[in-house]
């Protein structure tokens, strides 16, 4: 059994799909590129990251959750091979914020069932040409209609809830949840693509508006517009192509709707399984990771993925925040695209855009904010307030 740099013997590894290319938007108020255009954009800069033509891909899955919404447009599966001039199977996925990923977890199911040897996946999202109350009430159909949205709960709501309920459970200080943002917009400020690329402060988390109490303005993140894109391959094909990264494990879980109808509010329990699933599936335990980039869609979540993924015990996630050790130069790393928070949440594309960061970070492209020596990361991405959770872990191999 190989050691790990951490010095852990790592198990066997039962799936290897090649990571062969990679594109993303800038993320942000896009003005000048809709639905449409933003989709094409990153698939273009994946297809020339991959050095492939369209025509070698074999299907498509794009995660898009609010474009019938907000956009009055459906049919984003055939969009997305129309856009190369494809007419190869091409299929929307949508499980809310978790539609990008799920478009992951579709193309690696191709892949492995042997019915596609390259497939594309991607996510996109336009969200800026609408009011803020439309994005609000379009987002809150990720939770459950009749338990919660009917009664005038939001999503920002929904995380108060949880951030009450671990709050008083725990001992969460207001001052520590401030220090999520903070550290995401110091990541956020050394990537070129992210919506925020300013460094903050506590007093600036503590003194914003209040939105949902206790979180402020920046425990929330953005409303965005941005795409992402990412190319997988069988083992075989992608050796050939010299792919450096591969997925090595994808764990998928679900649970209720509703906060009301979960055993728990202290965890996100399909977080939990899924990231379960995935390290048995790569053979490895939490100790071997050495990045993750978790659903950060306001700080507490954070906390709480970082408690899912096994990064910290229940209930202590927060001290990984006190003693500053999720910074790219520490020793738990996690968020370094500057998350949800910083670099935007585009719902659909996030899932995506965390395989892009973990892809990138791997092959040592991290530049100001790299982990230096990674060698295995994870991404973690959540559809609505836990109903469904994903998770992937990334391993270089070259
Ligand atoms: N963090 C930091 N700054 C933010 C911000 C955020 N999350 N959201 C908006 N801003 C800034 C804007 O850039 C703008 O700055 P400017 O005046 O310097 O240009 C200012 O705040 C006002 O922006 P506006 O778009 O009017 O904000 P808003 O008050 O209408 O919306 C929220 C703020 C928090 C309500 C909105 O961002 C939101 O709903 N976020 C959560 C999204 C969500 O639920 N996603 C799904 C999660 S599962």
């Amino acid at each position: 059994m190989p050691l790990s740099k951490r010095g852990h013997k790592k198990g066997l590894i039962e799936m290897k799909i090649g990571v062969i290319g990679i594109g993303i938007t800038k993320f942000g108020e896009v003005w000048g590129e809709g639905l449409r255009e933003l989709l094409l954009d990153a698939q273009l800069r994946a297809l020339n990251d991959a050095k492939i033509t369209p025509k070698q891909i074999d299907s498509l899955y794009t995660g898009n959750m609010t474009g019938g919404i907000l956009s009055g447009q459906l049919h984003i599966g055939a969009m997305a091979a129309e856009n190369l001039n494809l007419d190869k199977p091409s299929i929307r996925v949508e499980a809310a914020c978790a539609s990008g990923s799920l478009a992951i977890r579709q193309s690696i199911e191709a892949i492995e069932s042997g019915a596609a040897d390259i497939v594309m996946a991607s996510g996109v999202e336009k969200m800026t040409d609408v009011s803020v109350e439309q994005v609000t009430t379009a987002l809150m159909g990720a939770g459950d209609e009749e338990l919660e949205g009917f009664h005038g709960l939001t999503f920002p709501g929904l995380y108060a809830l949880l951030a009450n309920a671990y709050m008083n459970n725990y001992k969460l200080t207001r001052e520590i949840l401030a220090e999520v943002s903070v550290k995401n917009h110091f990541h956020g400020a050394r990537n070129s693509y992210a919506q925020f690329q300013n460094e903050i402060n506590i007093d600036t988390v503590l003194n914003s508006t209040m939105v949902a109490d206790p979180l402020t303005l920046f425990d929330c993140s953005p409303i965005t517009d941005g795409a992402a894109s990412i190319i997988l391959a069988s083992e075989k094909t992608a050796k050939k192509l010299g792919a450096e990264v591969y997925i090595t494990g994808s764990g998928l879980a679900t649970d209720a709707l509703s906060l009301a109808r979960r055993d728990s509010l202290l965890e996100i329990k399909a977080g939990r399984l899924a990231a379960a699933s995935a390290y048995k599936q790569a053979g490895i335990t939490p100790k071997d990771i050495d990045f993750a980039e978790v659903h950060d869609c306001f700080s507490i979540a954070e906390i709480y993925a970082v408690e899912a993924l096994g990064l910290a015990k229940q209930g202590e996630g927060w001290k990984l925040y006190k003693e500053k050790q999720t910074y790219c130069d520490a020793d738990s790393p996690v968020n370094t695209s500057g998350g949800l928070k910083a670099c935007g949440h585009p719902v659909a594309a996030t899932g995506i855009k965390q395989a892009v960061e973990a892809v990138t970070q791997l092959r040592g492209a991290g530049a100001k904010r790299q982990v230096k020596g990674a060698e295995i990361g994870v991404t973690h991405n959540v559809g609505g307030s836990g109903a469904t959770a994903t998770v992937h872990v990334f391993r270089k191999m070259k």
